[in-house]
């Protein structure tokens, strides 16, 4: 819906109400909803992270103005995770910290997206970033996954989009976001179908951001490959990634960008602008959760994985939702039968059913006739959720 408040910007007037406010809306009118929009794993934080908040908060050091890109410590740690983890070779002077994954983002966003500037990217989309496209005065042009198949990536879509911009804008794409693993469908790009994105990005000279805050979640074989990791990526590629999901801190609200020198430098403006630093106490918490052992992740992968399961196995005997079992990531994309439109059948389950799901019209053309489900939550939630439903179903007309 668009807004009419006069004065307002045209940038927030297209965007109009966003998907999160009208989730914020149904959270208060439903309280006792079970709630399946979770987007963390549903496990506490490990309790090192916090004794070393506690301590630093303690010895005075999270009061004052942090430097600009951040605790030059937490840099170095970053620099560590990203060569050992992604393959990503970089100096601290490359790396910003943000406000979560969603400041790297929009930064990213600020500096390559010019008004009129045309941005492919995959469909079904992450609603912010079909956001900040449009808050930078560009504009989308979707390269659609095949439902069909798993929702999988088929190169010839980034060529069929590409066609489109040129028919529907009269521009060719300046830049490509890429969501890997993708929320909302649960699927993850294999490494050929990386190769295939990096060889048509250098073919057209695409700009690049990713958004790979679910990195640590692939499943069955599956494994997060980082597009920065192929060196003739990297002067064009902005990378961004989260401490929100590995470590289930989304609230300290920590994340980073990383992108070649001439890039970051810009990056670090726009930071300094809208946040000037991350506050210290969260910053040291990122320092903490980036020493936490690899076991504690992959026994968090593991409940994971087991409420997943859950998902799958409980949507398999409900007759409204078709779910495909997701490979990666947090959520399950079904498509919702014989319903007019995902934000009725939202509201509609959130009034009868006593359960808040996420509706798929947020996430761009393709997610109509869709809704999100998490499996991020505590297992026995998801259980209760699911016990909902089929009760709801029983009474629902065919
Ligand atoms: C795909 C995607 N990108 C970015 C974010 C934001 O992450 P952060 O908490 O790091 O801002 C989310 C949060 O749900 C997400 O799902």
């Amino acid at each position: 819906m668009m807004l009419s408040t006069p004065g307002l910007a045209t940038r927030i007037r297209l965007i109009g109400t966003s998907p999160f406010a009208r989730y914020e809306h149904l959270t208060h009118k439903y309280p006792q909803a079970v709630n399946l929009c979770g987007a963390v794993p549903g496990v506490p934080v490990p309790p090192h992270i916090h004794e070393a908040v506690v301590k630093a908060v303690g010895d005075g050091l999270a009061d004052r103005y942090g430097a600009v890109p951040g605790l030059p410590k937490l840099q170095e740690a970053i620099c560590n995770k990203l060569r050992e983890v992604n393959g990503i070779p970089t100096e601290p002077e490359q790396i910003v910290v943000t406000v979560g994954a969603s400041e790297a983002l929009s930064i990213a966003s600020l500096l390559l997206i010019e008004p009129g500037d045309v941005v492919m990217m995959l469909s079904p989309s992450y609603p912010s970033h079909i956001e900040s496209v449009i808050l930078a005065g560009g504009r989308v042009a979707y390269v659609p996954l095949l439902e069909a198949d798993q929702w999988r990536f088929e190169a010839e879509a980034l060529s069929i989009a590409w066609e489109h911009s040129l028919k529907e804008f009269e521009r060719e794409p300046k830049v490509l976001i890429l969501c890997d693993p993708l929320n909302p469908t649960g699927s993850c790009l294999s490494w050929e179908s990386l190769s295939e994105i990096a060889d048509f990005a250098l073919k057209h000279e695409l700009w690049v951001i990713t958004d790979e805050v679910y990195e640590d979640y692939c499943f069955e074989g599956n494994t997060h490959f980082s597009l920065g990791c192929i060196q003739e990526m990297r002067p064009r590629i902005i990378s961004c990634f989260s401490l929100s999901k590995a470590y289930a801190m989304p609230g300290w609200r920590v994340g980073y960008l990383v992108a070649d020198a001439s890039l970051s430098r810009s990056a670090v403006t726009i930071h300094d602008q809208v946040a000037v630093c991350v506050p210290l106490a969260s910053q040291y918490a990122a320092l903490a959760a980036l020493s936490t052992p690899k076991e504690w992740l992959s026994g968090v992968r593991e409940t994971v994985i087991s409420s997943r399961q859950a998902l799958v196995e409980g949507f398999s005997r409900l007759k409204f939702f078709l779910l495909a079992q997701p490979t990666s990531g947090l959520f399950g994309f079904p498509a919702i039968r014989g319903a007019s439109g995902s934000v009725q059948f939202v509201e509609q389950i959130a009034e009868e059913a006593g359960v808040l799901l996420f509706p798929g019209l947020g996430f761009g053309p393709s997610g109509e006739g869709h809704v999100r489900v998490s499996f991020g939550v505590q297992k026995g939630v998801l259980e209760e959720a699911i016990e909902r439903l089929n009760v709801w179903e029983t009474r629902a007309p065919e």
